[in-house]
């Protein structure tokens, strides 16, 4: 195993399968963030069957409108994950968890989206977080000691984007929970974030090499790469937005407008659209900034295509951290069959 505590560790998903579920309480990780009201009776059971007792958050949906791309939003009354606190059956619903004699209900989980630079959604989040643990804990007479924030701190891909400053925003995240709790006359113990991308997005970057470039009829330069959605599908799935370089070329204006596409077999497969480089050329080294989260993470095999490696980089020296996959890897699980 990877030696990280499991204590440390909590459980996501919209839809946990039985097996995850038994492997969290094998582990005797810290906690499962649980998303909706079947899988309170399913894990009760697995931990009946376990006889395993387990601390439990539950996610909540408490309807904040983040401005962000449609498909990262996560809070709205008909997302896909969590429970709305708008539910009339929502006290109901945590009733379920507290008389579990299986289950410790910790409290309250949210995530109101990603790449969030509007910092009053957090504040307005916070409020109703704290509003929503008051409600439940009063109309259930129960203490509920936890409440998680989640992520969604915006970072810097492009020049559009101006980064969250996390350590001086957490101080008004801070500020602005104390007031809220001072507000409601309430207390926690325990206040969790879950700063994903804020974290690792920058300290990453993707190297590709031109393969070749090509300008159509209708006048787009193409610079084609070795690699693209397969290994960072963002662009592909949500229209992200990216900045890049020729990295051998790195002192040159950057005058051409071009497209940055990958090799698999979808017009969609782009990493970049009409983006600023200077002049590429077979060979070059194109440096795709700001792929430090979920671009390896998300990476996959679409067309077939192998995955690159990974390497780490500090103080000059580097260390090869992921092999890059071989066409052996590729047909590892295939088996051979005659029926
Ligand atoms: C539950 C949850 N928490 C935190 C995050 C981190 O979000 P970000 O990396 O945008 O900060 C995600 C991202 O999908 C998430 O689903």
């Amino acid at each position: 195993t990877s030696g990280l505590p499991m204590k440390k560790v909590h459980m996501h998903g919209n839809n946990k399968t039985d097996e995850e579920l038994k492997m969290c309480l094998d582990y005797e990780i810290g906690s499962i963030v649980i998303d909706n009201e079947e899988e309170i009776g399913r894990l009760s059971k697995i931990c009946k069957e376990k006889n395993k007792k387990v601390k439990v958050m539950m996610r909540i949906n408490i309807g904040i409108d983040a401005h962000t791309h449609e498909y990262i939003k996560t809070s709205k009354h008909s997302s896909k994950f969590g429970e709305s606190i708008f539910d009339d059956r929502i006290t109901e619903i945590i009733e379920k968890i507290v008389k579990d004699e299986n289950m410790e209900f910790l409290g309250f989980h949210c995530h109101i989206g990603s790449q969030i630079f509007d910092t009053k959604a957090f504040h307005e989040g916070i409020e109703s977080m704290v509003k929503e643990t008051k409600k439940i804990s009063e109309a259930l007479g129960i203490y509920i000691p936890e409440i998680n924030l989640g992520g969604g701190f915006g970072v810097y891909y492009t020049e559009k984007d101006t980064a969250i400053d996390v350590e001086q925003f957490m101080k008004s995240m801070i500020e602005h929970l104390e007031r809220s709790l001072e507000a409601e006359k309430m207390k926690l113990e325990k206040v969790s974030i879950e700063p994903g991308r804020s974290i690792v997005a920058n300290a990453g970057s993707t190297l590709y090499t031109v393969g070749g470039t090509k300008t159509t009829y209708g006048g787009v330069k193409y610079i084609f790469i070795d690699g693209g959605m397969t290994d960072n599908i963002r662009p592909a799935l949500y229209q992200a937005e990216y900045e890049a370089i020729v990295a051998n070329k790195a002192n040159e204006t950057a005058e051409d407008v071009v497209t940055i596409a990958g090799k698999c077999c979808e017009s969609g497969d782009l990493i970049i659209k009409n983006g600023k480089l200077a002049n590429a050329e077979t060979g070059d080294l194109i440096l795709v900034a700001t792929t430090g989260a979920y671009g390896y993470s998300m990476s996959n095999n679409y067309n077939k295509a192998p995955r690159p490696a990974v390497v780490f980089v500090k103080d000059r020296k580097s260390a090869l951290s992921i092999k890059k996959e071989s066409f052996e890897d590729l047909v590892r699980n295939d088996v051979l069959i005659d029926l």
